[in-house]
């Protein structure tokens, strides 16, 4: 196993460069990806365990049914698994053993921005699975795909059918104009034969949607604030966590669930490493993520925009979660 590392002190300076242009505009907010430190990471994992949560066992629900369709559909030619955000890797398992009862060995690249839980999974996976091959990317999706690639490119014994995972629903953190941008660079590495599994979450009722990002635990609330301890620790900022309150709800208008972080009271808090004091009225919001709620029509569309046609889509029962099949056209 390996790991290619992404320069830790360009991170920080882009953390807090984001920080304080997020910060700074008129309505005050923070990119979503910095929600995943080790710790947030951590979260996050329980976030999936919660029962209120249903994306995570809904997902892992249509990869056990639908497995073996994923698999045959790569018409039995060897292919090489890269995964956009693997995270803990823990439904991608699901998919892995699948592929190796029919291919040995097979090489994964699981691409996530949290090191730490990179490393963790990479051990746990090439412990329990000893025919996968893995190389692990510690980077941003643009930056990894494009290791990958390179790296599938430079090594000619690599099987260069490719199937790219985006599960999770992390789509439904773009911004419905930025998802056919992202589609679209994927698409420049992938050839006619590769394809793509992404996981939407569906449009359903506002309760459900509400109470996944409500949880009663507190997980999420947890996860949310957890920004603010982060700013704190990396770039010396002097936040009073219990200042803010976690805020989620869905704005049908937009199809979206929006997460934010609340100034209880006014109040101003400093950042030392960017020489920086915010000033947050009482009830301000910082909007810290939106998730895009999608319909199977829109999926359509939003393939047919970026060049790709969806081969199928693999539902649950209720319909509350797709997993697409792209392939480019
Ligand atoms: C990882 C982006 C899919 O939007 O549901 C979970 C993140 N935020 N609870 C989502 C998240 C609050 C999650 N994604």
């Amino acid at each position: 196993m390996f790991i290619h590392k992404t320069d830790n002190s360009q991170l920080i300076s882009e953390f807090a460069q984001d920080v304080r242009e997020g910060l700074m505009s008129s309505k005050k907010k923070l990119k979503p990806i910095y929600l995943y430190d080790q710790i947030g990471s951590l979260l996050f994992e329980k976030i999936c365990l919660q029962k209120e949560y249903y994306l995570t066992r809904t997902e892992r629900t249509i990869l056990e049914n639908f497995s073996p369709d994923i698999v045959s559909m790569q018409n039995d030619t060897h292919i090489s698994i890269l995964e956009l955000g693997s995270g803990s890797s823990d439904k991608t398992r699901i998919l892995l053993e699948c592929f190796l009862s029919k291919q040995k060995p097979l090489y994964y690249f699981p691409i996530d921005v949290s090191h730490s839980i990179l490393y963790e999974t990479i051990h746990k996976l090439s412990t329990d699975l000893s025919d996968l091959y893995i190389k692990g990317i510690a980077s941003n999706y643009l930056e990894g795909i494009v290791k990958v690639r390179d790296f599938i490119n430079s090594n000619q014994n690599l099987p260069n059918k490719k199937l790219i995972l985006f599960l999770g629903s992390s789509v439904g953190n773009f911004e419905p104009n930025e998802v056919i941008d992202f589609l679209r660079i994927i698409k420049t590495i992938m050839d006619k034969q590769d394809m793509l599994l992404i996981g939407f979450d569906l449009q359903k009722s506002v309760k459900t949607i509400e109470a996944a990002y409500n949880d009663r635990a507190g997980i999420t609330a947890k996860f949310n604030l957890n920004l603010l301890n982060r700013i704190n620790r990396e770039l010396g900022g002097e936040f009073n966590v219990g200042g803010f309150e976690h805020l989620a709800f869905y704005n049908e208008n937009k199809a979206r669930a929006e997460m934010h972080l609340l100034s209880k009271f006014d109040q101003q808090v400093k950042i030392r490493s960017i020489s920086e004091t915010f000033f947050f009225k009482k009830n301000e919001t910082i909007h810290t993520e939106n998730s895009y709620k999608y319909t199977l029509r829109q999926i359509s569309a939003l393939a047919e925009e970026s060049g790709f046609k969806v081969k199928n889509n693999f539902t649950d029962k209720k319909k509350w979660y797709d997993l697409a099949l792209f392939s480019p056209i």
